[in-house]
This record gives C-alpha cells, structure tokens and sequence, in this order.
C-alpha cells in the first residue's frame, strides 16, 4: 500500500555553547551593540569552538530528533543535509550522520542557502508521498563561523552556528504537510555568494581568490525579502487551502528582525505568532527554522493542531514556505 500523507514525528536542534555577543565583536571590527541590535535584532551569537564542526553539530541535532521521534539511526531510510558551509564537499554530511547514528539508507546534500531547509523538505516530502520511503530524518546545519571575513563588519556581525533537524513519516491518515512551494530566481544569485574553496586555488583562474568569504549586496537581499517572502506565503497557504485568519505561527527565516517584522506587517500578523530566536541565534541560514521550531515546542508554546508556516529566503537567490499542521508528540516524555 502506498501511504499518501507525511506526518512530522520528531524535532530536534544543537546550538554550540561558545557565545559571541555583540560587545564581543566590537573588539574585533568597528562596530558596536547599538548598530547591531537595532540594524537587525541581533544580539548574540553561537560559534563553534576548534573541535565541534558542521557535521558533528548535526550529528546532534539528528540524535535530539530522533530522540523526540523515538526512532533508532537504523529506522531512517533516507537522509538528507541542506547546509552551505558542510566540513566536506564529500563525503556529504548526510553520509557521515548515516554511519555516526547507525543507518545503512541512502544519504546525500542539497544546498539551497537560508532556503535550504524547507528546500529538502519538500524532497523528504515529496519521497513519502511517491511511496519510495516511509521515514526521512531532514537536517539543515551549518558552521558560518569559518566562511566569514571576520575583519568585514558587513557580514560577520550578521551569522551563526547551529543545527537543526526533522524526523518525517508516511501515514495513512492526515497529512501534516500541507503544501510546499520552492522557488528561485537565478538572475540575482550573485548578490549573495559563498565560493568554494577550490575556487581560490587555480594560478590561471583566481577570480574569486581575494574574496573566498560570505559576500552580501545587503541593501539588494533586503528588499527582495520583504517584497518576496509575503507573497511567498500566500501562495503556499493557499496551494494549501488555508486562509491566513487559520495561521497559528510563521517560522520564517532569521536575516534580519526588520525583514521579518515587515512580512508580519504585510500579513497582518500579531507579534506571539512570529516564531523568532534571531536575538541569541544570529542567522543560521538552513538551521534558523528547524532551530526556532523546536525551541518553540521545547518552551511548550505550539499547540496540537497548530498551523505552522515554514518559510526559508536566501542565496541563489531562492525562497521557500512549507505550510504544516503540527501534531508531534515528544516521545522522551
Ligand atoms: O540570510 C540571507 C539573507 N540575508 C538577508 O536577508 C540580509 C538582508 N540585508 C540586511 O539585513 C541589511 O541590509 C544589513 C543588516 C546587512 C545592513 O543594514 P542596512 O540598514 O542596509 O545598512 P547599510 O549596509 O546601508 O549600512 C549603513 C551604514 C554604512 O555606513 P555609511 O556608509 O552610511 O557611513 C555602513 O558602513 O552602516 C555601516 N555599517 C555598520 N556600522 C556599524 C555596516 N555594517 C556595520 C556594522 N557596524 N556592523
């Protein structure tokens, strides 16, 4: 029998200790608490310390949500990692989660940048509902802290490290994805720009070696999140055939707290529907999601039966919202 719905069964994050506040980084670039906190809503961050790296972070996360899941590494019949900043380009951090937590599926990266997250769950999604697997563990991470210019004030203020995770399984009853829509507009892409390193190694072709950080055209990015991101949600809530007055929450991506208090204006949201940990988390591009998600349901504030919009903008230029019903049940408890 093929199992039609997607049912969300665990959720689980890893956040390094190692905090940098904005005093912190004032020591390092002209910069102050002040700009920070009011340009973006920042005022922490997490960074890793020499011995935790993007893998071992998600490696957490996949244990914390399966735990919540109460699934085993070997239940898993697929993985998949959205990461930008993975510590290998191979193996993929989804093979290296595949053997530290004890499952023999298949495994493999995508990257959709700050989008990536909801990018790879509408793969997980979208697998489930084709009948190819029953249960899809979904991992976004990454390790910014090592592909920033850390003498750029532009960018280094703005990232964070951090993991977070999502157990999916097929069901025969309702179906707690209700839409998923991902989108790109190529035409952008370089206003937003991560090379590989590679790309600074070639003596006949070093176009990228003077920059091989995080690059942002802010002000460019800025405004295509606040024109794209509304519409964005809209369109998904409606694929769902939901009306927005039946919107419990929106997790959406953490850019920029001005970004997102701009898509809760246009929607006509109340602030205790914004799901936000931007101010101690910076922005963790893939993992900002899956982290604000389970620190919700962590701090008991998402009801069963919630609405939920998912909603991830960034490089590529891409964008994303998946609309879900939340019914996940911690199995620990
Ligand atoms: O996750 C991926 C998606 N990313 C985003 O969506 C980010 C979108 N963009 C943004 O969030 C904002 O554009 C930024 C937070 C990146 C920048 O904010 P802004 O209001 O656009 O500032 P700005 O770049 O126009 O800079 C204003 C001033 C400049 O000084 P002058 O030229 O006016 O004298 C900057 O040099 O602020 C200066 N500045 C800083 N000052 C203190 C820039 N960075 C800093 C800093 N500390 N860290």
């Amino acid at each position: 029998m093929i199992l039609k719905a997607t049912k969300i069964i665990g959720v689980g994050k890893c956040l390094p200790e190692n905090i940098i506040t904005n005093d912190d980084l004032s020591n390092v670039v002209d910069t102050n608490d002040e700009w920070i906190s009011t340009r973006t809503g920042v005022r922490q961050r997490r960074i890793v310390n020499d011995k935790e790296t993007a893998t071992s972070l998600a490696i957490s996360a996949s244990l914390d949500a399966l735990g919540f899941a109460g699934m085993d590494g070997e239940d898993m019949e697929l993985i998949i990692v959205a990461s930008s900043t993975p510590d290998y380009v191979f193996p993929s951090t989804a093979c290296e989660i595949q053997s530290a937590i004890g499952a023999s599926c298949p495994a493999f990266n995508i990257t959709a940048a700050c989008s990536g997250f909801v990018y790879a769950l509408s793969v997980a999604d979208s697998f489930i509902k084709s009948g190819a697997y029953k249960r899809v563990l979904v991992v976004g991470t990454e390790v910014h802290s090592r592909f920033i210019d850390w003498e750029d004030r532009n960018t280094c203020v703005l990232f964070g490290d951090g993991a977070g995770a999502m157990v999916l399984e097929a069901g025969d009853d309702e179906n707690e994805i209700l839409s998923i829509e991902i989108s790109a507009d190529g035409k952008k892409g370089m206003e937003l720009k991560l090379p590989v390193s590679g790309s600074s190694n070639c003596p006949f072709n070093n176009k990228e070696a003077s920059n091989p950080y995080i690059w942002m055209n802010g002000k460019e990015i800025y405004k295509f999140a606040v024109t794209t991101v509304p519409k964005a949600i809209k369109s998904a809530l409606a694929l769902a055939n939901v009306d927005i007055s039946k919107l419990d929450y929106l997790v959406p991506h953490h850019a920029n707290m001005r970004i997102i208090d701009s898509v809760k204006e246009r929607l006509n949201l109340k602030d205790e529907q914004i799901i936000v940990s931007l101010e101690n988390y910076a922005n963790t591009s893939t993992a900002s999601v899956p982290i604000a998600l389970t620190e919700a349901v962590e701090q008991n504030k998402i009801e069963d039966g919630s609405i939920i919009a998912l909603c991830g903008f960034g490089g590529g230029l891409t964008w994303g919202t998946a609309i879900i019903k939340w019914h996940a049940r911690d199995k620990r408890k």
